[in-house]
């Protein structure tokens, strides 16, 4: 007698997208370990009327790593606004190779290791101001007053456009990135703030059109697409994504930082001790608070892992799951500090892999060394509500209300 093994179906969340999801929200990290050992694949019957095609979740390290690698199969056209209709373009974040080739080759000489190590002493220097500022204080909440201020920041100086309106830029970037599907359903509020974006992007590209100088708007009007510079279209593209994917991504990050030191304080009092742990800290935080999740859609009819996958059908490869899956990290869930080696893809993979990723290291690395220097023992305040948000995107904390002894805070040294 013989038998046949039938496949198994794949498995149904009824009603689910991580960015609606109140487990998510609630329990955070170990909610996505949670989903990734129950149903490392499963497809969702959520739609709305923007996005009506099936959607299918991978959640293990190599099916995400494959799908992002796979840009032939997993297309990023159209869906850097996945729940909304934008006019505006991110680019090369929204092309396919081989068209996002020519745009990202032109992008990768301002962000290689080395011009991103010409930085170091301004970033540190910007860093050290925000952090004297506060540590006489005695309290601050980490994302207001430090998260947001430091990348904003820093990315006004390679603007080369003075830090007068850091507020208003902030609140553009919190509109646009933070509202929720709930509060703006036909994203009338997140498309006035990219509309601001680009206004504020456009002045500064005339400006710098009539004036050249040493900055990333400067060196954007050199570059030569099929031989031609970028048109205002393609260059307002470029700055908008240079500078939503620069500031909410590190000014997330910075948020998991200091409330996991807040709340480890064997891990912190390891920094204060040896700074140099700084740069292995940085990676396994990335790996551990992964903060994005990416949209793809199918180009074509494709089976993987049993989903039968139809051309246009969306798929969600969320990093944090990825990252904390046990069959490609040892002890996935457990946080260790020197952790090597750790190939984590919190940058993501393949052709879209992030662009910054050298920058963004630096920043983090920056911020832990310094903060640690003048502030070096500090508490959550009791009660705190922290705020978990699951974005489309982006994940992160809306509070870190830290506070310390001032009388612990050692003299700047200067310099
Ligand atoms: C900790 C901070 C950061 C994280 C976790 C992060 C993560 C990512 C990820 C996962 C992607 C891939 C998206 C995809 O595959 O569709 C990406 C792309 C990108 N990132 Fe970052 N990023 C960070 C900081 C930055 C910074 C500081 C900049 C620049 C100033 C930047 C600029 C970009 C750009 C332009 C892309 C698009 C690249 C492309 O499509 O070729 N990011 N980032």
């Amino acid at each position: 007698m013989t038998s046949t093994v039938e496949p198994m179906p794949v498995p149904m969340r009824h009603g689910f997208l991580h960015s609606d999801d109140d487990a998510l929200r609630t329990k955070g990290y170990p909610e996505w370990d949670r989903l990734r050992d129950e149903t490392p694949v499963f497809e969702s019957d959520y739609r709305t009327p923007g996005s009506p095609q099936p959607l299918w979740y991978f959640l293990d390290y190599d099916d995400v790593y494959n799908i992002l690698r796979d840009t032939g199969l997993y297309s990023s056209e159209g869906f850097t606004h996945p729940d909304y209709e934008s006019e505006y373009m991110m680019i090369p974040s929204e092309f396919d190779p081989p068209k996002h080739t020519k745009y990202r080759t032109q992008l990768n000489p301002f962000f290689s290791p080395n011009r991103v190590a010409q930085l170091e002493p301004t970033i540190r220097s910007v860093c050290r101001g925000l952090i004297e500022e506060l540590a006489p204080l005695g309290r601050a909440d980490v994302i207001d007053d430090f998260a947001l201020r430091f990348p904003t920041s820093v990315f006004m100086g390679m603007l080369g456009v003075p830090v007068d309106d850091l507020e208003t830029l902030i609140s553009w970037v919190h509109q646009s990135q933070h509202t929720s599907h709930a509060d703006d359903p036909d994203g009338r509020i997140r498309d006035a703030a990219d509309r601001a974006i680009h206004e504020f992007m456009g002045v500064i590209a005339e400006d710098r059109k009539a004036h050249p100088g040493d900055d990333i708007v400067s060196n954007l009007l050199t570059c030569r697409i099929d031989g031609r510079p970028f048109n205002d279209g393609e260059l307002g593209g470029i700055l908008y994504l240079l500078f939503l994917a620069g500031l909410d991504t590190v000014a997330s990050m910075l948020g998991w930082t200091f409330m996991h030191f807040a709340q480890n304080p064997t891990d912190r009092q390891r920094i204060v001790e040896d700074p140099s742990l700084s740069s292995s800290a940085v990676e396994e935080l990335l790996r551990y608070y992964s903060i994005v999740s990416m949209t793809r859609h199918a180009t074509r009819d494709v089976e993987m892992r049993g989903c039968p996958i139809k051309k246009g059908d969306r798929v969600i490869a969320p990093l944090a799951p990825a990252n904390r899956d046990s069959t490609a990290f040892p002890d996935a869930t457990e946080f260790r500090i020197d952790r090597t080696p750790n190939r984590h893809i919190a940058f993501g993979a393949g052709p879209h892999r992030c662009v910054g990723s050298h920058l963004a290291r630096l920043e983090l690395k920056v911020a832990i060394e310094e903060w640690h220097r003048l502030i070096p023992d500090y508490a959550i305040t009791p009660d705190a509500d922290l705020g978990l948000r699951v974005g489309m995107f982006v994940t992160s904390l809306q509070h870190v209300p830290l506070r310390w002894e001032t009388g612990t805070v050692p003299a700047s040294t200067g310099g």
